[in-house]
């Protein structure tokens, strides 16, 4: 897959998520499928949103003792799924049982990304919370290290990070980057941006776009611009 902008469709019901993308004819935007979506309509959405020819990366974090995350991406991966994700916190054994769970008879699979460190946590939640007493930077660049020796395909990170993760990990090893603006759009409650063509420049595989593009007063057209900044 090449590089490509995904929607975060972080709407509380199929009806309000079906009447966005509704708004895109003749286009398929790869979409991002949340917790809250996930949790209020289940799987169906999953199958519904494929069935209209989405691509899907399905963000449901999950971070639990291998035997169960194994068996839950079992069940994910007949979703048919092509990205989802987990903490990389869980530690190596977790990550290789996922991947095994995830692999279909076939032994093709979705691909499996990880969430380092949560962007909402910062410096003093680590050392205070987490008793990790490194610089977050440094915890990010580990983390990612160890999801790809585990086998995963990539992080979640900052656009602001892309690069070195790169530079760690090998330019093949995924970097799908939220956190993004437009340059003369608002900035919410994210804190580190980057315009798509910046998140281009710095070699972000994908970017997840949310508000910028579900709140816009044209959302096709923002999205249109959103991909014709980061991909040209
Ligand atoms: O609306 P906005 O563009 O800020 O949406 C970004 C999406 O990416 C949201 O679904 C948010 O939960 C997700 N995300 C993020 N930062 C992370 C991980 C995920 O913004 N570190």
């Amino acid at each position: 897959m090449g590089k490509d902008v995904i929607v975060a469709c972080d709407f509380s019901s199929a009806e309000q998520t079906l009447a966005f993308l509704d708004q895109f004819t003749g286009r398929k935007p790869f979409v991002k499928i949340g917790m809250e979506l996930y949790y209020a309509e289940g799987p169906e959405i999953v199958r519904r949103l494929k069935a209209r020819g989405h691509k899907i990366f399905l963000d449901l974090k999950l971070h639990d003792i291998p035997n169960t995350v194994k068996k839950a991406m079992a069940v994910l991966s007949r979703l048919d799924v092509d990205i989802t994700n987990l903490h990389a916190a869980g530690a190596t054994a977790m990550m290789r049982a996922a991947l095994e769970g995830l692999t279909r008879p076939d032994g093709t699979r979705p691909l499996l990304i990880a969430v380092t460190q949560l962007t909402s946590t910062d410096q003093a939640a680590l050392e205070r919370d987490l008793l990790i007493r490194e610089p977050m930077d440094q915890v990010v660049m580990h983390y990612a290290q160890t999801a790809r020796a585990a086998g995963l395909d990539g992080v979640v990170c900052s656009p602001l990070e892309a690069e070195k993760v790169h530079g760690a990990c090998g330019a093949s090893f995924l970097t799908v980057t939220p956190g993004v603006r437009f340059a003369d759009g608002d900035v919410g409650d994210q804190k580190r941006v980057m315009t798509p063509a910046q998140a281009r420049a710095a070699g972000s595989d994908y970017i997840v776009v949310g508000r910028p593009i579900t709140a816009a007063a044209d959302p096709v057209a923002a999205y249109e611009r959103c991909v014709s900044e980061f991909v040209g």
